[in-house]
């Protein structure tokens, strides 16, 4: 698989990253064997970078089970703090507990999930600060920042990457933070790429989710504005298919075409889901700049 380094002294990451929110039941329930084939078939296609998260359920510990006994090297595991308040105390705990549910002495990467809400931004990056010169954490990096906020972080400490959200219907960061990134040699890694299964052609008008599918409760996944975007994913489809690839493919295509990007985080439920979305890859390099124009005339549609 193709790399890409991880801001200006990085590693080198796969430019796909395994998203281990949906193998622990965060978009509906995910038998143990699934998930275990699932981050398997990843590796073996050569996907070698995983984001998890303190907040993703039993996520970590799944992982831990599926890479154990695999030489620690040849991962590179990003998880995050999700819980507040993110002082000194909670996010060195977080981290011991991360490690612990990963079978890991350390991670590649730490990140705060979010800006933080209730201490000063000072002391929740001192606090990453501190886990990587301990060497738990091999760089620390940010998510859902937006660019000030980014640049605040970085002058209190060398923020490694940010991991905002990236997709065809959700292109806010490419206005501003990701021109930044590229500017500053800072890592993007994006997540949620399919839209949480918008952009997979599957789901039709008036589909429902059950409750503990975290889209049961997202406005964008009811009635006429499930309808809507449904209508605009199959028009992107068409594209797709003009490409001989499918709408994963393309949405993956669309996301690392996106300046900026170093590697863009999907989530999957199944070997075979993984095995499609791989297809991306090589798509992007097939992705001009009038196909570009055209998706993004049909995503005004949705909006
Ligand atoms: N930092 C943050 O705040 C944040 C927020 C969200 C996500 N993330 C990270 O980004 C990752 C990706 O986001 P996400 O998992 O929420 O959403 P996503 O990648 O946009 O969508 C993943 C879902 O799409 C469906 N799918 C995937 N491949 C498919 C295929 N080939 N065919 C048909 N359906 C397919 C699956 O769900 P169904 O089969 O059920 O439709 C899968 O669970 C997460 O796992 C997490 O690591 C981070």
């Amino acid at each position: 698989m193709e790399l890409r380094q991880l801001g200006h002294d990085g590693p080198h990451i796969t430019r796909l990253t395994f998203g281990a929110w949906p193998i622990a039941g965060g978009l509906g329930a995910v038998d143990d064997a699934a998930a275990m084939q699932t981050i398997r078939c990843a590796l073996d296609l050569g996907i070698t970078a995983i984001d998890t998260a303190e907040g993703y359920r039993t996520s970590e510990a799944i992982l831990g089970r599926a890479l154990s006994g695999r030489p620690r090297d040849q991962v590179y595991l990003a998880t995050k703090v999700s819980r507040e308040p993110f002082t000194r105390a909670r996010v060195r705990e977080a981290l011991e507990n991360s490690l612990r549910a990963l079978e890991m002495e350390y991670v590649d990467l730490y990140q705060l999930h979010r800006y933080p809400s209730s201490v000063p931004l000072a002391e929740a990056i001192g606090a990453l600060a501190e886990l990587q010169a301990s060497g738990k954490a091999r760089h620390v990096g940010v998510s859902n920042f937006t660019v000030e906020q980014l640049a605040a972080a970085r002058r209190i400490h060398p923020i490694q990457s940010i991991q905002p959200r990236l997709n065809i219907f959700d292109a806010e960061a490419a206005r501003d933070l990701l021109p930044y990134c590229a500017r500053e040699n800072v890592g993007a890694i994006v997540h949620s790429p399919l839209a949480k299964g918008l952009l997979t052609g599957k789901y039709r008008p008036g589909d429902r989710f059950p409750p503990d599918d975290e889209r049961s409760g997202f406005p964008r996944f009811q009635g006429e504005t499930f309808a809507r975007y449904l209508a605009a994913a199959y028009r992107m489809s068409e594209i797709a298919r003009e490409k001989g690839a499918t709408l994963v493919q393309l949405a993956i295509a669309w996301t690392l075409a996106q300046p900026g990007v170093t590697s863009c985080i999907v989530g999957a439920k199944t070997p075979e889901q993984v095995d499609e979305q791989v297809g991306g890859v090589a798509l992007r390099q097939r992705l001009g700049e009038d196909d570009l124009r055209r998706i993004a005339e049909i995503a005004r549609m949705a909006a």
